[in-house]
């Protein structure tokens, strides 16, 4: 593999321990993939920031390398952490969770990282540009920054995505070459695909599917209408169910996607696919629960739009059911600011910053049923959590934890 003058010195610990040993990792990444060369980053997005996940182990490795001297040389961005880092208490988190938690958080902070805590960075101007080369791990961040954006990452690891940044540079390999992002499964959609939790029921037949594929979605059936396909909040809920059901890092959408239409886009020995139903889909991730205990919205990091939806439905209304709404730190500002989070908190609702219900302990809460919007979620919750999971809209959950129990707009209580 092809590198540097400057990077042979790096390499060589001529800067530092711990910069020998994010090269150390980048290289022996790269020659396990046949990387030509290096590729510089212009971003990076590190997972495996909850201590729920990072445990002990992951603690000591993150202190050590802080304490050699980490420093990241990009602009570089947490996932979401174990918990909210300013209601933690008020959350009925751990205290003893709460204090590694921070633990982490500090080693990140001496690297240099910012602590935005979100799997949405795109929400919140860390809109990287068309071809741009990234080093992002949260899988549900790739995949729309992959497909939507047009930008340029592998899938990488937390230690790798780490390393990338105290490098500044990754291995060229894998989704950063051109020829490695032609699709390799046209799916035909032949079935009416309306709502977020369809587009994610939608993702989660296709990610299990096609598994590490790059699925090529041809637009022409009724179901998929270019109204439903570009709002945001259906592209993100395709993404991540893509993203946790396989591992999809990729895909296209005929002429919406912006790599879509390039010449030989589609490889000649493409598979068809053809997904006439959801019905496996939701019942593999639904269950027809009655009693809900908690209510999660925000698998992805909702936005500003899902915020103020939540509002306008809660304005007036008080919740049986414990209800988190997930969200990055910046948006929960911008909501407060125009009156939404205090609609949601006045009827009982949370607006919880930096985290999520798969990384932060909410088995310690006593809640063991759950509905969500999020096929992502529905996935994750049982083996993570140990919630037994209802998919419904927004609209279905926030009714539901209204009324504390499901079918929402049953005529009174449960
Ligand atoms: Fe984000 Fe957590 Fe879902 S990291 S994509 S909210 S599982």
């Amino acid at each position: 593999m092809y590198l540097t003058r400057q990077e042979k010195h790096m390499l060589a610990g001529k800067e530092g321990p711990a910069v020998q040993k994010a090269m150390e990792i980048v290289t022996a990444l790269g020659k396990i993939y046949g990387a030509a060369d290096l590729v510089p980053v212009e971003s990076v997005q590190v997972a495996g920031v909850s201590y729920k996940n990072l445990g002990e182990a992951g603690l000591l490795f993150l202190q050590e390398w802080a304490r050699e001297g980490a420093r990241v040389r990009v602009p570089t961005m947490l996932n979401p952490a174990g918990m909210d880092l300013e209601q933690w208490q008020t959350l009925g988190l751990p205290e003893e969770f709460a204090r590694r938690q921070m633990e982490v958080l500090d080693a990140y902070a001496r690297m240099g990282i910012e602590m935005t805590c979100t799997c949405t960075p795109y929400l919140i101007g860390k809109v990287p540009g068309l071809g741009s080369h990234l080093a992002w791990s949260e899988s549900s961040a790739v995949a729309f920054a992959n497909s939507i954006l047009g930008a340029r990452t592998n899938r990488e690891g937390g230690p790798s995505a780490l390393a990338a940044a105290i490098c500044g540079r990754t291995a060229r390999y894998g989704l950063h070459l051109t020829e490695n992002r032609r699709a390799t499964h046209i799916v035909r959609v032949a079935c009416p695909v309306r709502t977020e939790v369809d587009f994610g029921v939608l993702g989660y037949e296709v990610g299990r599917r096609v598994g590490k594929g790059i699925p090529y979605f041809v637009a022409d059936g009724a179901a998929w209408t270019a109204e439903g396909i570009t709002a945001a909040l259906h592209l993100r809920a395709l993404a991540a169910a893509m993203a946790a059901a396989g591992a999809v890092a990729l895909f296209h959408v005929q002429g919406m996607t912006p790599e879509s239409e390039l010449d030989d886009i589609v490889r000649p020995d493409a598979q068809e696919l053809t997904i006439d139903s959801l019905d496996e889909g939701y019942a593999r991730l639904s269950s027809p629960l009655e009693r809900i205990d908690f209510v999660s919205i925000g698998c992805p990091h909702a936005s500003l739009e899902e915020l103020r939806d939540a509002a306008r439905f809660l304005a007036g209304k008080r919740v049986r059911s414990l209800l988190w709404i997930t969200t990055s730190r910046e948006t929960r500002r911008r909501a407060e600011a125009a009156g939404w989070v205090q609609t949601i908190e006045h009827a009982g609702g949370h607006v919880v910053s930096d985290t999520c219900l798969v990384v932060a302990p909410v088995e310690a809460l006593g809640v063991k049923t759950m509905a969500t919007n999020s096929a992502k979620a529905a996935f994750y919750a049982p083996s993570h959590s140990g919630l037994q999971v209802r998919l419904g809209t927004l609209g279905e959950c926030l009714d539901a934890a209204v009324r504390g129990c499901w079918p929402p707009r049953r005529r009174g209580a449960c």
